[in-house]
């Protein structure tokens, strides 16, 4: 071999060694780590969102933890009980944004909680993705209030359209929780998309959160013989409305129509028989052909031994849509850089659906209509 050759060969042999072990290095490059905070009810009147709340975010971010190496992220996250209270939530998300020193805060559960606590984030500047606060003007607390949960007022019209097309409804009663954000959110939408269809209500009915007996309440409905109950409440009240309404003789074929905090399988599970076609609007359902969708069902199926609901579904595409702008912010630990970089999701796919912001940081795709139809929420219309 020339001198020549040699001097070569051995360029190009150590080309290929420095090659491969750059390829190395990249492909074992530790992923850079996010810091994410939950604050979620996993006690208290929303306890039963929170745990599905929780099941959802855990799978996405297992998912995620397994292929850091290509996603070059990793999420370390850091759970909290905001049990169902203002006051808990505030101290969760001091917790979370000054000790746990977190990138973004994904929940917290209730609008009731949202609506004082995502105050402190705004003022440290700290993003917050809410994925189940439906009340009107959650999003209009800041510029780092973000959500891909629908509000009342997105959903609750066309759930009026679709019942009233199907049943032709013209008088209803109307019974909603006095003393939660969500709650009365979802009174004031009722009240206004009934008000729009020309549907009389005959009555508003109250209760508060923490109420067992409605008794008194729903004689007084009966005796007005509406063609349908229209309910804004919490899935523990809700639960026990649809059953007393039943028991007490409003007849099956007087339909019952809820709003968000209806969707949990815990109302069907609480109710029995009496939640047989009660009627919701959701922002999700199951039996979406997405195949996103349907892979998420069976993982979510497989590892907690039950199907998803609304509340999971939220949870999940939220997780995926931190990462998607984690990835665009060059960082993961730049507050500022993340809220920049969530305002441009845009057309993502999710469990959801085509998934983006409206430019007031509220979520943009289609409600759906559900009833429960032999133990289960199946699509009633769209
Ligand atoms: N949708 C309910 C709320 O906003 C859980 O409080």
């Amino acid at each position: 071999m020339s001198g020549e050759n040699h001097v070569k060969k051995t360029a190009v042999f150590l080309a290929l060694i420095l090659g491969l072990t750059g390829m190395c290095s990249r492909a074992s490059a530790s992923p850079k780590v996010a810091k994410i905070g939950f604050a979620l009810s996993m006690t208290g009147a929303a306890a039963a969102y929170g745990e599905t709340q929780k099941n959802g975010s855990r799978l996405a971010i297992d998912e995620i933890n397994a292929r850091a190496g290509q996603e070059g992220i990793k999420i370390t996250p850091v759970f909290e009980d905001d049990a169902s209270q203002p006051q808990q939530g505030v101290n969760v998300f001091n917790r979370l944004l000054f000790a746990d020193k977190v990138v973004i805060i994904i929940g917290p559960t209730l609008s009731n909680t949202a609506q004082v606590a995502d105050r402190i984030a705004q003022g440290a500047g700290a993003p917050v993705l809410g994925i189940s606060n439906t009340a009107k003007g959650i999003t209009d607390i800041g510029d780092y209030i973000f959500r891909d949960s629908l509000t009342e007022m997105q959903v609750i019209p066309n759930t009026i359209r679709v019942v009233e097309k199907r049943f032709g409804i013209k008088k209803v009663a109307l019974l909603y929780g006095n003393d939660d954000a969500f709650t009365k959110g979802g009174y004031d939408a009722f009240k206004k998309a009934l008000g729009d269809s020309h549907i009389q209500i005959l009555t508003e009915q109250s209760f508060a959160k923490g109420d067992r007996d409605f008794s008194a309440q729903l004689t007084e409905i009966r005796s007005l013989q509406p063609d349908a109950l229209v309910v804004s409440a919490l899935v523990e009240e809700a639960s026990g409305i649809v059953s007393q309404a039943r028991q007490l003789g409003i007849p099956a074929s007087v339909p019952i129509i809820g709003g968000n905090g209806f969707n949990s399988p815990s109302l069907i599970k609480n109710a029995g028989k009496a939640s047989e076609n009660v009627i919701v609007g959701a922002a999700w359902n199951e039996s979406s052909s997405n195949p996103l969708n349907q892979g998420f069902v069976r993982a979510y199926t497989a590892k907690f031994g039950a199907p998803p609901d609304q509340f999971a579904a939220q949870a999940y595409a939220a997780v995926y849509i931190v990462l998607d702008a984690l990835k665009r912010a060059g960082s993961t630990d730049n507050r500022k850089a993340l809220r920049e970089a969530l305002t441009r999701v845009g057309g993502l796919d999710t469990v959801l659906g085509k998934f983006s912001f409206t430019k007031g940081r509220d979520a943009d795709y289609a409600p759906v209509v559900e009833t429960v139809k032999d133990g289960a929420f199946t699509v009633f219309g769209q």
